[in-house]
């Protein structure tokens, strides 16, 4: 998990907060995107979303979205990814990439998979 300190953290010009060793990626494919952020300290990420428009479902393309990034997440060393959903019915799109559900509290469901030993 992507351990966020205020420490961590520090203010740029306007208000927002700054994050540091904190990366982030999106990739975009016809109207498809997958957003991560990954700590370039704790090799750990997160996929902050993945979505694949209605009618380009179901031809692997959210695969090739997760894969991609994973091959991304190895290259930089990120031994663990996570991410959660409160999407009930993409439990089994998790499970076929490989992730495990390691929690679960009203609704909300967070999958995590190894990629590095
Ligand atoms: C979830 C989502 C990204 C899947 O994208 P996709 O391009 O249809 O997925 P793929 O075709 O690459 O499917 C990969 C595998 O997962 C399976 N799968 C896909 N969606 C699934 C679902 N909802 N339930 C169970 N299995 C699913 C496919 O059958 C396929 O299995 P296979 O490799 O054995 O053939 C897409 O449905 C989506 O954008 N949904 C709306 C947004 C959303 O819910 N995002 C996830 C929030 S975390």
């Amino acid at each position: 998990m992507i351990l966020i300190e205020k420490s961590n953290a520090r203010r740029s010009r306007g208000k927002k907060y700054v994050l540091r060793n904190v990366q982030y990626s999106k990739i975009r494919f016809r109207g498809a995107y997958i957003d991560v952020l990954w700590n370039t300290i704790y090799k750990t990420a997160r996929i902050e979303a993945i979505y694949v428009p209605p009618k380009l479902r179901g031809k692997g393309l959210g695969r090739a979205l997760v894969e991609i990034v994973e091959d991304m997440l190895k290259y930089m060393g990120v031994k663990t990814v996570v991410t959660s959903t409160v999407t009930e019915d993409v439990t089994g799109f998790w499970e076929k990439l490989g992730y495990k559900k390691v929690y679960e509290l009203h609704g909300l469901s967070v999958y995590m998979k190894t990629l590095i030993q």
